[in-house]
């Protein structure tokens, strides 16, 4: 498995201090994802952070693997969970390719402001297919540059990585997601955007029954 990241290993603990910021969408997108949850359900969230969504899911299912690239950020997850007397997260390090579930195994995948990280978008869709069970859903929301002035920003990529200030970015528009997500085998139930410019798509889709 590859090593903690070291970008995000330094951003960790700013990150669990920073507020949400858009605090009424937050709400929104869990209860649209609550909604869909069952007490007997086994989910996963791959870039889980320091586990902040994992740990206000956590009473809606039966279990959750939290998945992060970032030794930091689990630590600090684990840590909250504890502090807030949850028990049915586990926490570890990996990509969600790396974590290889078992096909069909899963009720639900969340990726939360992490699909424009992915190296390998395609091949990550395409696993969460994999390993989701047929009917369950994948969750993402997801900041989406490509019809944005925003997407300017990845000028200023090669200088913001090497300056340690931003990390590796992959700007796609909301269509090309929504495509990607398609021809992953998903059909789409929700899709919204909110923030600056509307960059924040979130998306429920789900895998079809065979
Ligand atoms: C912007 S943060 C989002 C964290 C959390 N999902 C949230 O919504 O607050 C992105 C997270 O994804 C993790 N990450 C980046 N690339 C990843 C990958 N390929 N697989 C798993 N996690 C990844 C980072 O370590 C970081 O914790």
């Amino acid at each position: 498995m590859s090593k903690s990241d070291p970008f995000w290993d330094k951003k960790a603990e700013g990150y669990s201090q920073s507020p949400i910021s858009d605090e009424e969408s937050y709400k929104r997108k869990l209860l649209e994802t609550q909604k869909l949850f069952s007490s007997g359900m086994r989910i996963l969230e791959f870039g889980c952070g320091t586990g902040t969504t994992a740990i206000e899911h956590s009473a809606h299912v039966q279990h959750i693997d939290a998945l992060d690239i970032s030794e930091k950020m689990l630590e600090i997850g684990r840590r909250k969970a504890i502090a807030a007397n949850v028990d049915n997260i586990n926490f570890s390090r990996g990509t969600l390719t790396e974590f290889n579930a078992g096909s069909e195994s899963l009720d639900a995948v969340l990726g939360l402001n992490v699909i424009h990280l992915l190296p390998n978008r395609g091949e990550t869709l395409r696993e969460v297919a994999r390993i989701l069970k047929p009917g369950g859903i994948f969750v993402s929301s997801t900041g989406c540059l490509g019809n944005s002035y925003l997407r300017f920003l990845k000028l200023l990529a090669p200088i913001g990585k090497l300056l340690g200030l931003m990390p590796d970015i992959f700007i796609m528009s909301e269509t090309q997601l929504i495509d990607e997500l398609k021809n992953a085998g998903f059909a789409i139930e929700t899709q919204w955007h909110h923030g600056m410019d509307d960059i924040s798509v979130f998306v429920i889709a789900r895998k079809p029954h065979h």
